[in-house]
């Protein structure tokens, strides 16, 4: 068999609509074909994003009944505690609503003008949160990861002899270095515990401070698990614990591998650190036993860390990703390679190699993907993060034009799957017959979620 079996049953259901293909023209209309304003109630099958999406467990649920909702000092605060403290080793937790306000308390304390922070690749909000307070956001990925087509292992790794280069000739003005696992931006791609250590080597030797943007860590735990020499015989949670030894703290949204709806934190070892952020999280957030979340749902992502991690479960997550990549490899359709832990990317240059970038070949097949299958991606490209170059009127683009199928925890079957893969193989057939687009309303900051296009 390709795919495990599913290692759960379902106990709720929730029913999802076909709509029929001139309902979904009419509705791509209504939203200036751009799918961020489809409303959710009309998609069949939503792989805009594997955030706050997943499925909880009949624990995780059993856990909202016990949730304690008290304002100070609730019991679910300290099993969240306890179990972050478990985890990732850190002893100061500091839970947040989600990863971006982790990053906000974050970057707002230790960035100013001049000062550069360092990742394997930023996170869009993470490169956000850094530039709002006025400091660099740079990016050092290995070369391997600009390449879609080379199937290389661990292109979420860090470039390390750049990362010296840089501590070498600027460590006083870098507050921080930032491992992203798995790296989300170039793929869902895994770091190597060996890239880990490394990167960590370094910023103890320069002082500088490393930590980890973990929302897939039990995700890049089981590639390590698989693919790293010297890892098949430890649990998951051995691996996470080495992985968090060689930080000095960590955050995460733990809407993706916690597996809860909402939710976050960070952690780490510097104490006087840790209070400046919760002097700041009470003023944005909340009391630092509750950080914007109901006690029940601190209880949920205590129970959900752990279940990240069982193994069965792992191993058919990252199968059920792997089963619609390769559906698409076997049909010859480009994809980003090796198919990451939790997306796959189809690369939309080659899908549209007929529609230029200015014309958003991206943007151009979500919207024909959704018009034809019911089927909800979303664009990493043009629109996401190109812009006019303000001299010459140009289109400024970046490297990849990719559509990100993400794919929600525990929420989809195999079956659903097959949908996905064989709409796109049908679709890949008609592709020279999608039109390429242009914008007709654009938002200053962040355009693609708000944009409306039209068929050019
Ligand atoms: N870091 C990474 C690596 C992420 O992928 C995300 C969110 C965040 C931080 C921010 O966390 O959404 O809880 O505030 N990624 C989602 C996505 C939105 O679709 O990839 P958040």
């Amino acid at each position: 068999m390709r795919f495990p079996a599913e290692p759960f049953r379902i106990k709720v259901v929730e029913k999802i609509r076909r709509t029929t293909r001139d309902e979904r023209v009419e509705l791509l209309q209504r939203a200036g074909l751009n799918v961020f304003l489809i409303p959710a109630d009309a998609i069949y099958v939503d792989l805009l994003t594997d955030s706050g999406t997943g499925a909880m467990s009949d624990h995780q649920w059993a856990g909202l009944m016990i949730g304690d909702e008290s304002y100070a000092g609730s019991k679910s605060f300290f099993k969240f505690e306890s179990a972050v403290r478990d985890v990732t080793g850190f002893p100061s937790v500091i839970p947040t609503h989600q990863g971006r306000v982790a990053e906000n308390l974050l970057f707002s304390t230790i960035c100013s003008e001049g000062k550069t922070i360092i990742a394997n690749t930023h996170f869009d909000t993470t490169r956000a949160n850094v530039e709002m307070n006025h400091a660099e956001a740079l990016d050092l990925p290995v070369k391997e990861s600009m390449d879609p087509q080379l199937g290389s292992l661990w292109k979420g790794n860090m470039d390390l002899a750049k990362l010296e280069a840089k501590l070498k000739a600027d460590r006083d003005n870098v507050p921080m270095v930032v491992m992203t696992v798995t790296n989300n931006s170039t793929g869902g791609q895994p770091v190597s515990m060996e890239n880990i250590r490394g990167a960590s080597k370094l910023c103890k030797q320069y002082g500088v401070p490393f930590f980890i943007d973990c929302a897939r860590f039990a995700e890049n735990c089981w590639f390590i698990h698989e693919l790293e020499p010297g890892y098949k015989g430890k649990s998951i949670i051995e691996i996470a614990r080495e992985l968090f030894s060689y930080a000095d703290g960590c955050w995460m949204s733990a809407k993706k591998d916690a597996l809860v709806n909402i939710g976050g934190f960070i952690a780490m070892n510097d104490v006087e650190l840790a209070r400046k952020l919760q002097q700041k999280l009470i003023l944005i957030e909340g009391f630092p036993t509750y950080g914007g979340l109901a006690g029940r749902d601190l209880e949920a992502v205590a129970i959900g860390l752990y279940e990240g991690m069982e193994q069965e479960y792992l191993q058919y997550r990252t199968a059920q990703v792997r089963y619609l990549g390769e559906m698409l490899l076997d049909a010859g359709i480009s994809i980003v390679r090796p198919v990451g832990g939790h997306a796959v990317f189809i690369d939309a240059k080659a899908f549209c190699d007929h529609i230029p970038a200015e014309q958003f070949p991206g943007v151009a097949l979500t919207s024909a993907l959704y018009r034809e299958a019911g089927i909800r991606g979303v664009e990493i490209g043009s629109l996401m993060f190109g812009h006019k170059d303000p001299a010459t009127g140009e289109h400024v683009g970046p490297h990849l034009e990719l559509v990100r199928l993400a794919i929600p925890r525990r929420v989809y079957t195999t079956a659903h799957m097959t949908y996905v893969a064989e709409s796109i193989v049908e679709l890949h057939k008609s592709r020279h017959a999608i039109k390429g687009m242009r914008l007709t309303y654009e938002a200053p900051v962040l355009r693609h979620f708000t944009a409306r296009l039209e068929e050019v």
